[in-house]
């Protein structure tokens, strides 16, 4: 079908891994398996205008985030593009002009990388359907999450909700190196509606970025004991969803989010990334989960910043605690209450 003009809007979450995703092999194939729940508040959402024109060489786009053009931004959506043009040869025939915004503040130490890439995804999956109207949903998430994989591992579990397994696995029926799947189990009702609150430690630079830190996981001394644990625990992770054992979820999440950070602790360079509001909020988590027979947990990604995570059962409790005590740890009292979310929306 021949499509002058197009405009497709799409609204993507971040995610926080239960079981994290550390160490590649190339392009973009993680060395293990790894699970997220899908977040809700946390999204980007962006707009991409298609206008036909002569075919060319390079992928001609502008891009604007916040309203403001933003060409500090654009070796990374070229090289996205670059990585994809080979499962997407139409984007060399449009004028893509990119308006993106998150709703998460900027270098907030939240990672934008899942959100950013998957909605762009997003907007080439509707263009692709627009072209070819045969296309069936199932398709469309798939290859949208295989897409967003190529931009950032992560991403590729941006696209659905609220529990996406991305990693070949051999207890995660369907489930792939290349694109992420939904679990595709049955969860216990205690973890539906799951609360995230995201305590804003550190709202710096990051010290080091996603591809030095997977680079990191290579030679490694205890890299291949990583990712067999990392397996293992996602089966683990697999039946606790499944029969709503929480405590043992609690456990599972922090030694997942420890071992992630003794990853590059243990790794040369070596990095420590928590700081001493990091330390001083898990042992606050800590102590409150023992006074209060609370099923609170947290868990980190490669920086400084903490996820609470608690069922909705405990939300009005804990987030008194969040608010009277753990705010004071973090930066300017900044913190973003979030919950779990069900994927991509088209606006
Ligand atoms: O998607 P990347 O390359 O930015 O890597 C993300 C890695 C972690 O956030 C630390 C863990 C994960 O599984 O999301």
């Amino acid at each position: 079908k021949n499509i002058e003009k197009a405009i497709f809007s799409w609204q993507t979450p971040s995610n926080i891994a239960l079981v994290k995703y550390w160490g590649k092999s190339n392009p973009q194939l993680p060395k293990n398996a790894s699970i997220s729940f899908t977040l809700d508040n946390c999204h980007t959402i962006t707009t991409i205008d298609f206008e036909k024109k002569e075919i060319s060489e390079n992928v001609d786009f502008n891009l604007f985030f916040e309203g403001k053009q933003k060409d500090e931004f654009k070796p990374k959506i070229a090289e996205f593009f670059k990585r994809v043009a080979d499962y997407c040869p139409y984007i060399f025939e449009y004028k893509m002009t990119i308006n993106s915004e998150n709703s998460f503040p900027h270098s907030s130490g939240i990672a934008s990388s899942a959100s950013g890439l998957s909605a762009i995804a997003m907007c080439l999956m509707s263009l692709e359907k627009e072209l070819n109207s045969d296309l069936s949903l199932e398709f469309i998430n798939k290859k949208a999450s295989f897409l967003a994989r190529l931009g950032s591992g992560s991403a590729s579990r941006s696209v659905e909700g609220p529990l996406v397994v991305w990693g070949s696995h051999p207890e995660i029926e369907g489930s792939s190196d290349l694109f992420g799947v939904k679990f595709p189990h049955k969860v216990h009702s205690i973890f539906e509606n799951y609360q995230d609150a995201i305590l804003l430690v550190d709202k710096g630079e990051k010290q080091v970025s996603s591809t030095v830190g997977h680079n990191l996981m290579t030679n490694h001394p205890y890299a291949e004991n990583r990712f067999v644990q990392a397996n293992d625990n996602l089966g683990k992770l697999s039946e606790i969803l499944q029969n709503g054992d929480i405590k043992a979820f609690v456990n599972l999440v922090e030694s997942e989010a420890l071992t992630l950070h003794a990853m590059m602790m243990t790794s040369n360079p070596y990095f420590i990334l928590m700081k001493p509001n990091t330390l001083e909020i898990i042992n606050k988590i800590w102590s409150y989960r023992q006074e209060n027979n609370s099923n609170i947990c947290f868990t980190l990604d490669a920086g400084a910043n903490v996820h609470v995570l608690y069922p909705l059962s405990e939300k009005e409790a804990v987030n008194q605690f969040i608010e009277n005590e753990l705010a004071n740890y973090c930066q300017k009292k900044q913190y973003i209450y979030d919950s779990v979310g069900f994927g991509a929306k088209q606006l």
